[in-house]
């Protein structure tokens, strides 16, 4: 089962001429030195590297401890502390494509203080690389190399801390390549580079240090004079090799101008160190360079990886038609344990061989459906999200690496994620919230309590028809509760108590409570119209108010004039009584007189 399922992955590759691009075009390109505020063209080179941008946050500084394998002129950094957010990316427009991907790494006194930092990165949300503690000594592990599509118009590049210390970065290279170099016409694999050997050359270069086409990615070619390979010779020449450079992989020439051997009978093996249970893709590069090898079956060895015959019977020269002619092979397999083993074993002659690479195949994640990852960036402007809370890259991938109060769901309908769950509850958030997020259509949660956001309650939010709880407490947000929430048919909780809201209750929410559902509107001085909060009549319009001072001044006028008249009055009566008085007393006054 398992040895049909590699030698159904095997296949011998025939050269082909031409590539569906224009080579006589330059590819794209992107260099960066990071931290750096100036562009570099480091001595003896042609390539330059542009000044640090297209990043999300973080800091500059010198780097002290950096990779040997970059140029002296390199010597800045970018770092990333805790107070910048858990992920930060370079984001860079690029042509669609195919591209190499290369990323050094370095850190400082500044950045870490002396401490080597530990942190993951991913591509295009893809997790594809987490440093191993002692790659600041291992020269192989201080940088790390891709092969990746891009389909949307930007490389992004994130950087993920793992709370080992502030993830730091020397330099980024995104170099275009052909589309078809490495045969993978899935758009949905990322290949890591394992290892890229040149084998018997006498040091480790860069394809531009071999001339090679600029549509290569200036790939590194590392020797194999220090790999654990037992008794091998090396072996070069100069003459020219047939189909060295052909595309799409455009190999340099002078990989298959030098060679690993062995004497006849001995066998050669190469003993490499890979991540367990993965698939792996390997790719070995020949050409009979030995003067002595000028016929057929001359020389026939087996390929083995881990023990498992992967190529039986192989004949350079047999497979090539000829010495000084190149010969590629590939296998697609999966390894189990911690250790690739590539073995040649002899059946006629020794051992010869060019070059092989070794890539780990990762499957490329999902990605956030565009219109949700928009409108979180738009949430996160308006609501003025601090950096720490990150909110750079993709929301929901890498899985491992999900943005702080995000939620995710996979659709597999639509082969998306999306946002099922917003959690900003007492984040210090002083921003107002945007209507975009009516285009988190998959939201059954939102929770900004205990924040300062100001400002309305967005019509917007009436849109999102799945959600379940909606609690805005304890903010500073104005207006009126739109009407449109009373179309959320799903709403359990809806919490927008300790507010400044004002107006009447939309009458389908007074009903909630009677479906079951649990709300709050308490602590809102000018909400009315709900059992619980005062009633919407006691309310006083301004219009209200004026006539009620104009009707008082009215009453108290009327009132006044009422005084007057009935003091007048009260005079009058009193006057005519008294008058009386006197009348009957002087009326009086006679007959008592009498
Ligand atoms: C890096 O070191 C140089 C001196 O070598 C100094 O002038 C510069 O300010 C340093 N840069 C940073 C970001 O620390
Ligand atoms: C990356 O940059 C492109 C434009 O260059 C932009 O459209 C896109 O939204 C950016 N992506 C992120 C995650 O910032
Ligand atoms: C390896 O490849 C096989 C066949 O394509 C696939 O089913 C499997 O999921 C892959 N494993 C990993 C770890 O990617
Ligand atoms: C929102 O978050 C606050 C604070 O963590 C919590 O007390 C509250 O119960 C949450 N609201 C809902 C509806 O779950
Ligand atoms: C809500 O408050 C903001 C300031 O925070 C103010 O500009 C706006 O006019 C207020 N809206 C209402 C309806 O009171
Ligand atoms: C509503 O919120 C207020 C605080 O604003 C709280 O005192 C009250 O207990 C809450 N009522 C219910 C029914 O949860």
């Amino acid at each position: 089962m398992r040895r049909a399922f590699l030698l159904a992955a095997l296949f011998l590759i025939t050269f082909r001429q031409a590539s569906s691009q224009n080579m006589a075009d330059p590819p794209f390109t992107v260099r960066i030195s990071c931290g750096s505020s100036q562009n570099i063209l480091p001595s003896g080179t042609n390539a330059m590297w542009s000044k640090d941008e297209f990043f999300s946050g973080g800091s500059a500084a010198n780097a002290s401890v950096r990779s040997g394998y970059t140029a002296a002129e390199l010597s800045t950094l970018r770092y990333f502390q805790i107070s910048d957010g858990p992920e930060n990316c370079y984001n860079m427009s690029v042509r669609n494509g195919h591209y190499v991907i290369r990323i050094f790494f370095a850190y400082g006194q500044v950045d870490n203080s002396n401490k080597e930092p530990l942190f993951e990165i991913s591509i295009e949300g893809t997790l594809v690389h987490s440093l191993k503690q002692g790659w600041s000594l291992t020269p192989d592990l201080s940088y790390a190399e891709f092969r990746a599509f891009i389909t949307d118009e930007a490389a992004t590049i994130c950087f993920h801390s793992t709370g080992h210390g502030n993830p730091s970065v020397l330099s980024i290279e995104v170099l275009q390549i052909l589309d078809d170099a490495y045969d993978i016409e899935q758009k949905f694999i990322i290949l890591k580079t394992v290892q890229r050997i040149s084998c018997g050359s006498k040091e480790s270069k860069f394809g531009v240090d071999y001339s090679a086409s600029v549509w290569g990615g200036d790939r590194f070619w590392a020797t194999d004079k220090d790999l654990d390979m037992g008794l091998a010779t090396t072996i070069s020449t100069t003459r020219g090799i047939q189909h060295a450079s052909d595309a799409p992989n455009l190999v340099p020439e002078a990989v298959f101008q030098t060679a690993s051997q062995t004497s006849a009978g001995s066998a050669l093996t190469y003993i490499l160190d890979v991540e367990p249970n993965q698939n792996y893709s390997i790719w070995f590069y020949f050409a009979e360079i030995d003067p002595s090898v000028t016929e057929k079956e001359q020389r026939i060895f087996d390929i083995l990886v881990n023990e498992i015959p992967i190529f039986s019977e192989f004949d350079i020269i047999g497979k090539a038609g000829s010495p000084y002619t190149g010969v590629i092979l590939k296998a697609f397999l999966p390894i189990d344990g911690k250790v690739l083993t590539l073995k040649f074993s002899p059946l006629q002659g020794g051992i010869l061989i060019n070059g092989f690479e070794i890539f780990q195949v990762i499957r490329t994640e999902f990605k956030t459906t565009d219109i949700e990852v928009w409108a979180l960036q738009s949430l996160k402007t308006s609501l003025g999200l601090p950096p720490r809370l990150g909110w750079n890259g993709d929301p929901c991938v890498p899985q491992e690496h999900p943005w702080n109060g995000v939620d995710c769901q996979f659709d597999y309908e639509t082969g998306s994620w999306s946002i099922d769950g917003l959690d900003l509850d007492n984040q210090g958030i002083k921003g107002y919230l945007s209507n975009d997020i009516s285009h988190l259509q998959n939201l059954q949660s939102l929770n900004l309590s205990g924040n300062s956001i100001f400002g309305g309650i967005p019509p917007g939010v009436g849109e999102l028809s799945n959600l379940v709880v909606l609690d805005l407490s304890f903010n500073r947000m104005n207006g009126s509760i739109p009407e449109s929430l009373g179309s959320l048919t799903h709403l359990r909780k809806l919490f927008l108590n300790g507010n400044l809201l004002s107006g009447e209750v939309p009458a389908v929410l007074g009903a909630g409570p009677i479906r079951g559902a649990s709300f709050n509107f308490s602590g809102n001085p000018g909400l009315c119209g709900i059992p619980g909060l005062r009633s919407c009549s006691d309310t006083l319009s301004r219009g209200s108010i004026t006539a009620i001072v104009i009707s008082s001044i009215i009453v108290m006028l009327i009132g006044g004039l009422c005084a007057v008249i009935i003091h007048k009055r009260r005079q009058n009566i009193a006057r005519a009584q008294r008058l009386s008085t006197e009348k009957s007393w002087k009326f009086r006054a006679p007959s008592s007189n009498s």
